[in-house]
């Protein structure tokens, strides 16, 4: 395995298409789902500059603070509540151009303005955890993050049902 990723491109979409292979390519050689979501969230942090990235895993029915790069966070989260559990209990991404106007939104650092959450589903569709991405400007994410995003939540999945 590779212990470099190399980036080519300008574009966030160019970023995005050079890193999923490379990524692929970490994870297929290690069989440790949590040194794999450590490596995500510094690969994609290290790329992009996001201020925050991290996992939460559906643990005892909570969201449960896993693998991050990026300041303290909360710890817990419940079903439905914040960004988070908002993705978690409906199964789909959300991307927040404004924490401060979604309501619930759970705020972990007043630093972060926009997010941008996409569930991990297993092999029987049940969310299992959830990729966090945060900014510390505005309307970062758009369509361009939520469909490479989720092709990099396909990864872990792929993992997650060894
Ligand atoms: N803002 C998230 C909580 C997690 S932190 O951003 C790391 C939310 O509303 O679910």
């Amino acid at each position: 395995m590779s212990e470099e990723i190399h980036i080519t491109g300008t574009s966030k979409e160019e970023k995005y298409i050079s890193l999923l292979p490379q990524l692929k390519a970490l994870v297929e050689g290690e069989e440790d789902l949590i040194a794999n979501l450590a490596n995500i969230t510094a690969v994609i942090k290290q790329t992009f500059g996001f201020f925050w990235v991290g996992f939460y895993l559906v643990k005892n029915n909570q969201l449960v603070l896993g693998p991050f790069q990026g300041t303290l966070a909360c710890t817990r989260i419940a079903l439905g509540k914040g960004v988070c559990g908002a993705a978690w209990k409906d199964a789909k991404t959300i991307i927040v151009e404004d924490v401060d106007k979604f309501p619930g939104h759970i705020a972990c650092s007043s630093d972060s303005k926009s997010e941008i959450v996409v569930p991990i589903f297993n092999h029987q569709k049940e969310v299992v955890a959830v990729l966090d991405v945060d900014d510390d400007v505005y309307a970062t994410f758009d369509e361009t993050d939520k469909l490479h995003l989720e092709k990099i939540a396909s990864l872990v999945t792929a993992i997650v049902s060894k």
